[in-house]
């Protein structure tokens, strides 16, 4: 299989990448020779990520300190990138409040709408043309198995992962006759450090941040969606084929009852 550069492009745009999995991202495309231009709000960590994968990997690494929620996006993008070859772009930031949806304070919902909803539009829609118009690239959307069913406490946070999940599937079968390969992501559980503070529970099929990072990129040109782990594609049939609709929202309701 050609490299990735080869393939897509030299660069790679991830956006939320200062910790997490936006790192495990940032850390696999430097392993796999892209230079990178890594996003998030707080500059202090992104710069300690750009640090270490400059030193580790003597890749290119440029840091762009945005609030994704921000309606300068799509301007701040197009200047960061205009002498960029922009190869493989993820949209990897979201925002996780977890209430019941009438418990949600209005500008916790005005920020996952931001963030999780227009921001990943902003950030398509400024990038992608120049991938289309080259004829090669690759876009990563990461959702989530909570955006395959209802699941209480985080409703609006899975609904907009729904909304990555078609988005993505969309452009998949859209972008495909221009070169571009698409995949959403629909992640179960990751230890990064967000989550772990979320919860006092490990649930099965709970995976490293570099283990999703590597099997997303490698499901690049596979289909339009890839479910990393063997027991979270179990889980994944499960809840969206066999059982009867109410009994997923029910269970994932058990799964959802003690976040924090
Ligand atoms: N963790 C899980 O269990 C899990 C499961 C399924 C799917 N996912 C999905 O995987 C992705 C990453 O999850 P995670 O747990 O690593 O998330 P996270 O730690 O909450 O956030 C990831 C990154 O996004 C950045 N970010 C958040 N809001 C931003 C904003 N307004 N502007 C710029 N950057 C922003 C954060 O950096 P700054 O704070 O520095 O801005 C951080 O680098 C998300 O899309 C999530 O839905 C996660």
């Amino acid at each position: 299989m050609r490299d990735f550069p080869t393939r897509y492009g030299n660069w790679a745009v991830v956006a939320g990448a200062s910790e997490g999995l936006g790192a495990a991202f940032a850390t696999e495309l430097a392993k796999r020779r892209m230079h990178l231009l890594l996003i998030a709000r707080r500059g202090d960590a992104l710069q300690a990520v750009a640090d270490r994968l400059r030193q580790d990997h003597r890749i290119e690494v440029r840091v762009l300190v945005l609030d994704l929620a921000s309606p300068a996006l799509a301007g701040s993008l197009s200047d960061a990138t205009a002498e960029l070859e922009v190869g493989v772009i993820v949209y990897n930031a979201a925002y996780v409040p977890v209430a019941s949806f009438l418990e949600l304070e209005d500008d916790a919902l005005d920020q996952l709408l931001h963030v999780n909803v227009q921001g990943p539009v902003r950030f398509l829609r400024a990038l992608l043309p120049s991938m289309r118009e080259r004829r090669r690239g690759a876009v990563v959307l990461m959702s989530s198995l909570a955006g395959m069913q209802g699941s209480p406490r985080i409703a609006a946070y899975a609904a907009s992962k729904a909304f990555n999940t078609v988005l993505g599937e969309s452009l998949w079968h859209e972008l495909c006759e221009h070169g571009v390969e698409v995949v959403v992501s629909c992640a179960g559980a990751i230890t990064t450090p967000r989550y772990l503070k979320s919860t006092d529970r490990i649930p099965p099929g709970t995976m490293t941040a570099d283990a999703v990072a590597r099997e997303t990129l490698d499901a690049l040109g596979k289909g339009p969606r890839v479910v990393p782990g063997a027991l979270n594609r179990f889980f994944a049939v499960l809840f969206d084929r066999v059982l009867p609709r109410r009994t997923a929202i029910r269970l994932m309701a058990e799964n959802t009852k003690d976040l924090k």
